[in-house]
C-alpha cells in the first residue's frame, strides 16, 4: 500500500522552535519525529510514500532524501500553504493516483508502529479507516463516535462538548473515494479543509467507514510538554552503549547511549540518557530522562528530564529541569548577577526565580 505523510503547516504551538525549523525534524531522543514515522511505514510493508511538505521543504528533504536510508520510495509534494489535511490530501492527488493509501501525520509518533493497522486495512477495505485511542481531554482533537462493532457514525474536529472519549490520533486508511470527499467539502471556520469534514462526508454518503481503537501509546507531538512526554517514552526503551569517552572522574550509571565524539569529564550521567557526537559534559550532572543533541557544551549545570538541541551552549546555569532548549540556544548565569539579562527570541518562555 502507498502512504502519505503530511509534514507542511505552521507549528504554532511549537513556538519559538517552529521559527527557524518545522515540528517534524524536533527530536525525540535524538531523532527527528518525522523519522520515527518512516520507519514505522516501512515496518509495515509500505515502500512508496509521499510526504507533503511547506516552506520547510528543503530541510525535510535534505534530513529524509530519497527515502532509501528508511527502505521508501520517497516523492516530495509541494503545499504552498497550510490550508488543511484534506487540502493536503488534495495536492497529492497525483501521486495517490486511484491507490487506497495510508495517511499519517508527520508529527504523530506512536508506540509500536502501524503494522497491525496496515494489516487490517488491507484485509478489510474500507471507504476510510481511522486508528483512535481513548484520551482524558477528547475536545483537543478531531473526536469519534462509533458503534461496537466499529462503525463510525459521526466525526468531528476539536468539538467543544465531545460525545465520545476516541480520538483521532493522526493515522488513517483510505480508498480512492475519499477523493471525492475532499473535492466536496468547503472550509472550516478556521478557514481549513478539514480531514474529518471529508470523512463525515464518506459516512453522511453511506460509505463505510471503520474505527480501529489502540491503547498504544500515542503522543501529537504539538506542544513542548508532549515533546518531553514523548521524550521520556523513548528513553525509557533505549539501549545504552558508551562510543564516546569518559574520564575517570566521572560515572555513568544505568542506560546511556553516549555517541561517538562525545566527551565527558568530571560528570555523573544517570540513565536513561542519550548524548550526541561533538557535545562536551563536565563537571556537570545529568539525566534522567534527558536528551542532549549533537555539538552542545554543558558546564557546572545539572540538567534533568530535558531535552537540548544541537549546538546548545549551558554553562553555570544551576538546575535546569524538564526544558527544551534549541538549537545554538546559550543558557548562563553571571558570577554576581545584579539583574538578569535576556536576548530572547518570539515568543520564547523564561521561568526565572528570584
Ligand atoms: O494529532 C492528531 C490530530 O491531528 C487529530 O486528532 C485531528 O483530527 C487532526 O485535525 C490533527 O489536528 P492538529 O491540529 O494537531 O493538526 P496540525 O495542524 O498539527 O497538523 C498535523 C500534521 O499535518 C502536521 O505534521 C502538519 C501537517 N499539515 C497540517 C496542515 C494544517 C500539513 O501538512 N498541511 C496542512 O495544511
Amino acid at each position: 500500500m502507498k502512504a502519505l505523510v503530511l509534514a507542511g503547516g505552521t507549528g504554532s504551538r511549537l513556538r519559538p522552535f517552529t521559527h527557524t525549523g518545522t515540528k517534524q525534524l524536533l527530536p525525540i531522543a535524538n531523532k527527528p519525529v518525522l523519522f520515527y514515522v518512516l520507519e514505522s511505514l516501512a515496518a509495515a510493508g509500505v515502500r512508496e510514500a509521499g510526504i507533503v511538505v511547506g516552506s520547510y521543504a528543503d530541510d525535510i528533504r535534505l534530513a529524509a532524501g530519497d527515502g532509501s536510508a528508511f527502505g521508501l520510495d520517497l516523492t516530495y509534494i509541494r503545499q504552498d500553504s497550510p490550508l488543511g489535511l484534506a487540502h493536503a490530501v488534495s495536492v497529492a492527488r497525483g501521486f495517490l493516483a486511484d491507490d487506497d493509501f495510508l495517511l499519517h501525520l508527520g508529527d504523530n509518533y506512536l508506540d509500536g508502529g502501524v503494522t497491525d493497522f496496515a494489516a487490517r486495512a488491507a484485509a478489510e477495505p474500507a471507504a476510510a479507516r481511522l486508528l483512535v485511542t481513548p484520551v482524558p481531554d477528547p475536545s483537543a482533537f478531531g473526536v469519534v463516535e462509533a458503534d461496537p462493532a466499529g462503525r463510525v457514525h459521526r466525526v468531528e474536529e476539536k468539538p467543544d462538548r465531545p460525545r465520545s472519549d476516541l480520538a483521532l490520533i493522526g493515522v488513517y486508511a483510505f480508498g480512492p473515494v475519499v477523493h471525492e470527499a475532499v473535492a466536496a467539502i468547503r472550509p472550516s471556520a478556521r478557514g481549513e479543509l478539514e480531514l474529518t469534514h471529508a470523512v463525515q462526508w464518506l459516512v453522511d454518503h453511506g460509505h463505510d467507514v471503520r474505527a480501529d481503537v489502540t491503547t498504544s501509546v500515542w503522543r501529537d507531538t504539538g506542544s513542548v510538554d508532549d515533546m518531553l512526554e514523548a521524550n521520556r517514552h523513548v528513553l525509557d526503551r533505549l539501549d545504552g552503549r558508551l562510543d564516546g569517552k569518559i574520564d575517570p572522574d566521572s560515572a555513568v550509571v544505568g542506560r546511556v547511549r553516549l555517541h561517538e565524539g562525545a566527551v565527558v569529564r568530571g560528570s555523573r550521567i544517570t540513565g536513561p540518557v542519550v548524548i550526541g557526537p561533538g557535545t562536551v559534559i563536565s563537571d556537570a550532572v545529568i539525566g534522567p530522562y534527558t536528551s542532549i543533541g549533537a555539538n552542545c557544551r554543558v558546564h557546572d549545570s545539572s540538567i534533568e528530564g530535558s531535552v537540548l538541541l544541537d549546538g546548545a551552549d549551558v554553562d553555570r546555569a544551576g538546575r535546569i529541569e524538564r526544558s527544551f532548549i534549541g538549537r545554538d540556544a546559550v543558557v548562563t548565569v553571571p558570577r554576581h548577577p545584579y539583574a538578569h539579562r535576556l536576548v530572547l527570541g518570539d515568543h520564547s518562555k523564561v521561568h526565572l526565580h528570584p
